[in-house]
């Protein structure tokens, strides 16, 4: 399983997926880049994640808040006081380590000594100062939750929405963490991008909501492709909870380095955020309900996911080797592959929604008629759908291309399509092949791509 994990980094690296931060410098402990293939993948997740909670419900408004806010926000919102994890240093070795990540035995990761100094609770939040001096009156934090922008805006999107309750905010955007224990790549990092939603309604109301939004949350992962097998609740105990929460219940994933760890979190926070921001803010931020006539501080439901820890999970997912026919096809022979009757075949399944690229576009050889053709489907899709184009190696070694990085179809030009004016659709996941008039390709593919 460990080394599933190693080819996951080892493909994410070496197709552009995901960098590490800094890398000339030698890096920068737990901060990625996403190369070309990285950012459209989460940008298919980001857009797959906002059609589902914004634009298919007619109760969910969106929000674009600032990373940087007042101080006074995470004085209020008690994340100075008790966003913190539990800090112990090896006595031997003197690393630091998050004390609830030691393994069991206690021994240190790092010397194999069982020697700790006391936990002491170090607060997670990045500190920076605004303006040009760096006294504490200018300091504040880099936001370790976007949901304190959406809290401190619920008012203002009262006013100008007309929103009833139950209603939802929901927002993307960048946290930031100093997380003591760093590790399994996109698992747990300093900078992230986290999708959240916070959905306001009736405190009676608020059970029931929960665990609507547990099952709408598990629909999507199993809905974008990972396998249900593979997901799992856990509610916390108590003792587990984040400061502001009463419930909370995490979708745990089945991860190939630690076993069942969350994917994504899911907490009531009860009326806790706004009310502790009306009453330091001196602000009214309450809902009036029209029915009762009467002000109410709603309730609040969230799910919260990282998109760094959701693309670690559709690519562990969709990852797949299989024995495949070398080169797969009568038209790759012809291209002059003469390799053994099969090979490794690395693919990645990726729900076509997700996948970085939708479809490569192939000559079969380097002919000028071909290529021709070929630059002109690709010219031609590329207006709708993200396409690669090309035209280096066997067609066989271009399908495997393909495939590793997940892309649902490829179109190859042949010789036929000189005289008949069709090419062959391959689909990834099958490898069948079919042949289409060119005119036809647009309509075939909207039919598969939507
Ligand atoms: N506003 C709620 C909140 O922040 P959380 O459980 O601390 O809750 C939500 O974080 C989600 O963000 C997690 O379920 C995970 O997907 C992601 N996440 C949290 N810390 C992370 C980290 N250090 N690196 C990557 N993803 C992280």
């Amino acid at each position: 399983m460990a080394d599933l994990m190693e080819k996951i980094v080892s493909l994410a690296k070496r197709r552009g997926f995901v960098f590490p931060g800094s890398e000339i410098y030698s890096g920068l402990g737990g901060v990625y880049d996403f190369g070309p293939l990285g950012v459209e993948l989460a940008n298919n997740i980001k857009s797959a994640w906002w059609k589902n909670i914004v634009q298919e419900r007619d109760n969910v408004v969106g929000l674009d808040s600032a990373i940087l806010m007042n101080r006074q926000v995470w004085h209020t919102s008690g994340h100075v006081e008790s966003f913190a994890d539990p800090l112990v240093e090896c006595k031997n070795c003197h690393s630091r380590f998050r004390e609830d990540t030691l393994p069991k035995s206690r021994n240190c990761p790092t010397c194999g000594k069982n020697n700790w100094t006391p936990p002491r609770m170090f607060n997670l939040m990045f500190k920076t100062h605004i303006g040009p001096t760096e006294e504490e009156a200018d300091e504040t934090f880099l936001r370790p939750e976007t949901a304190q922008g959406i809290f401190v805006n619920f008012g203002n999107v009262i006013d100008t929405m007309r929103v009833k309750l139950p209603f939802g905010m929901a927002q993307i955007g960048k946290g930031f963490r100093n997380e003591i224990t760093i590790g399994n790549f996109l698992f747990r990092v300093r900078e992230f991008e986290m999708m959240e939603l916070e959905y306001f309604t009736y405190p009676k109301q608020a059970e029931k909501d929960f665990e609507y939004w547990k099952k709408e949350r598990m629909d999507w992962f199993v809905g974008l492709g990972i396998d249900k097998k593979n997901l799992r609740f856990r509610e916390h105990e108590d003792d587990e909870r984040a400061h502001y929460a009463v419930k909370s219940v995490d979708i745990e994933y089945n991860w190939p380095f630690g076993g069942w760890l969350e994917l994504e979190g899911i907490a009531n926070r009860t009326d806790y955020d706004l009310k502790q921001h009306a009453k330091e803010s001196g602000k009214d931020l309450s809902y009036f309900d029209e029915e009762t006539k009467e002000k109410i501080v709603p309730y609040v439901i969230e799910p919260s996911l990282g998109i760094g820890r959701a693309m670690l999970a559709f690519l562990i997912d969709a990852y797949e080797e299989s024995d495949a026919p070398t080169a797969g096809s009568p038209s790759a022979k012809a291209s002059g592959d003469k390799r053994g009757e099969t090979e490794k075949r690395v693919v990645l399944k990726l729900d076509p929604r997700l996948a970085p690229v939708k479809v490569a576009v192939l000559p079969l050889v380097k002919d000028a008629k071909l290529i021709k053709i070929a630059k002109d489907i690709y010219k031609d899709l590329k207006k709708e759908w993200n396409v690669m184009y090309d035209e280096v190696g066997t067609v066989g070694r271009r399908y495997r291309r393909q495939d590793e990085i997940g892309t649902p179809y490829a179109i190859t030009v042949d010789f036929d399509t000189l005289k008949d004016n069709s090419v062959t659709v391959r689909d990834r996941d099958s490898m069948e092949q079919e042949r289409v008039k060119v005119s036809e390709i647009p309509n075939l593919l909207n039919g598969k791509l939507l």
